[in-house]
């Protein structure tokens, strides 16, 4: 499993469809600082960004072009690891820089904006790394100040509302100034290396897309663990919780991706559609079987490496009677021809053991065993992809053990392919790089459509809904753990395993 080379025709992008501008709002923001700047600094290094491209930051601090490129280096060596800083393609980027102070709730600065950019290409990207509440508003002063023509493009960070009526008006207010063709909605999972690769492993490999349906595949697990906590955000956390927060988008995008059907061609809107078609074949969550499908957990005091860490509770700042979920685990049905009794089951939580994101594709055994009786429970193919960290795919087979003594033992072992040895690349390049790249380019496929983002919603609603009408309680789980051990009753019930507790080779 271990081909080092690169069989299809490589997409190089030309630098000629790149020659537009990148207006940047909130551009000191955390998510632009941590995020934004390094992904743009890289393209730089990478040479992906066209010589005419311009970078407009703006934000409310008053600052002018040099404070703010002084900013930007700061922020760089904090951000870029020290191998990567190059002194050369530093003072390259910069260059690109410029600042526009604007207070984003005042019509009347977008007027400067706007008369800065009258004077600049018209195909501008604008990209809102603000809280969503101000996109609206963000709209309607770029309108009133001459700012949005029909060569603009839109990239808007998630969460496109709280829930669908809100998700609604948000694109509602994007709709009236922008075609959907022109609108860009971030999930930074669909930029990741491993969740793209999800296409090629699934779409080029004959072997496995004949085996890809519920003949053949007993459930799909879905595990998106985090060991962070809040992180100074319970302001935010605490009204959206990890429904909201991963779940409406990152997990169902990515078991979108799983389930989908494939696309009669590799480009934006036939990706999109399939993965509707799955969003709409989900299954609303059954009120009469509640905790059959369903854990939510909060966590409490308990250990991060290894170090005492604050229950949710007892954050700092925390509203301590807050029955906010951090953790979720989900048994998600599709009602389609290919996936009709196949469950996917979902879980993510925060303040977990470790940070591992992984989908597992869990085979069905064979259905007349000739081995040993007693080694059936091992019997069982398992695809586990792993998106972070260290991105790999490891295929579990089974094999003999060897040895004159073992008879016909059986063990499991992975045929492994990790990315970092395989393609020896040095660096696996952050979600946000090839996010803004795509959007720069205007390839819409890595973005996610209205319709999505509302279906994703609807089916969010309609489970909280539930969970609330019916007052199901959290189930504490302590920091540093692998979640509440009713996640693992309420699988285990359907005789499923969770992959942690079934990795005894691996
Ligand atoms: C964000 C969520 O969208 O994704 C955060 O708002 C979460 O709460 C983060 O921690 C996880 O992203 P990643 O790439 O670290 O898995």
């Amino acid at each position: 499993m271990s081909g080092t080379q690169s069989t299809t025709h490589h997409q190089t992008l030309s630098k000629h469809t790149l020659s537009h501008s990148l207006v940047l709002f909130g551009a000191l923001g955390d998510l632009s600082l941590r995020k934004l700047m390094p992904a743009l600094y890289q393209l730089e290094a990478a040479k992906l960004l066209s010589d005419e491209l311009s970078i407009m930051a703006v934000a409310r601090t008053a600052l002018d072009d040099p404070e703010l490129r002084q900013r930007i280096a700061q922020t760089l060596t904090q951000y870029v690891s020290e191998d990567q800083l190059d002194h050369a393609t530093v003072s390259r980027f910069l260059q690109r820089l410029s600042y526009c102070q604007v207070d984003l709730t005042q019509a009347q600065d977008y007027q400067a904006l706007a008369q800065k950019l009258a004077t600049w290409h018209p195909q501008i990207s604008f990209y809102l790394a603000t809280p969503p509440s101000l996109y609206g508003q963000i709209c309607d002063h770029l309108h009133s100040a001459g700012a949005i023509t029909d060569q603009c493009r839109m990239v808007v960070e998630k969460p496109i509302g709280h829930n669908l009526a809100s998700s609604v008006v948000i694109n509602d207010k994007l709709g009236q100034y922008f075609d959907e063709q022109q609108i860009f909605r971030i999930d930074h999972y669909l930029g990741k290396e491993t969740v793209q690769n999800l296409i090629a492993l699934r779409f080029a490999n004959p072997l496995f897309e004949s085996q890809w349906n519920h003949k053949h595949i007993a459930y799909v697990e879905i595990s998106v663990a985090e060991d962070v906590g809040i992180e100074g955000r319970w302001g935010y956390f605490d009204q959206a919780g990890q429904m909201r927060d991963m779940v409406q988008n990152h997990l169902l995008q990515l078991l979108c991706m799983v389930a989908m059907d494939p696309p009669s061609q590799l480009n934006a809107n036939s990706i999109r559609d399939e993965k509707v078609k799955v969003l709409r074949a989900l299954k609303p969550l059954p009120q009469n079987q509640v905790d059959k499908h369903l854990v939510l957990g909060q966590y409490a005091d308990g250990q991060h490496q290894n170090q005492a860490a604050p229950g949710y509770l007892n954050e700092a700042d925390a509203n301590t009677s807050s029955n906010t979920e951090t953790f979720i685990a989900l048994r998600a049905e599709i009602a389609n021809w290919r996936w009709t009794g196949t469950p996917f089951y979902l879980r993510t939580g925060k303040r977990m053991a470790e940070k591992v994101t992984e989908i597992i594709i869990h085979y069905k055994p064979n259905s007349h065993f000739i081995f040993d009786q007693q080694q059936a429970a091992i019997a069982q193919n398992k695809l586990v992809i792993r998106l972070q960290p260290y991105e790999s795919i490891s295929l579990q087979v089974l094999t003999k053990e060897q040895g004159i003594d073992k008879s016909m033992q059986l063990r499991r072992d992975p045929l492994h392919l990790d990315f970092a040895q395989t393609q020896s690349q040095a660096r696996i390049p952050d979600a946000y790089e090839r996010l803004l790249l795509e959007a720069l380019k205007g390839n819409q496929s890595l973005f996610v459509r209205r319709d999505e983002v509302e279906l994703a919603w609807q089916w969010c609603d309609q489970i909280r809904q539930v969970w609330q009408a019916q007052g199901v309680t959290l189930d504490p789980y302590a920091a540093g753990s692998n979640g509440p051990t009713r996640a693992c009753d309420m699988i285990e019930a359907y005789g499923h395993n969770w992959y942690e507790h079934c990795n005894d080779t691996a």
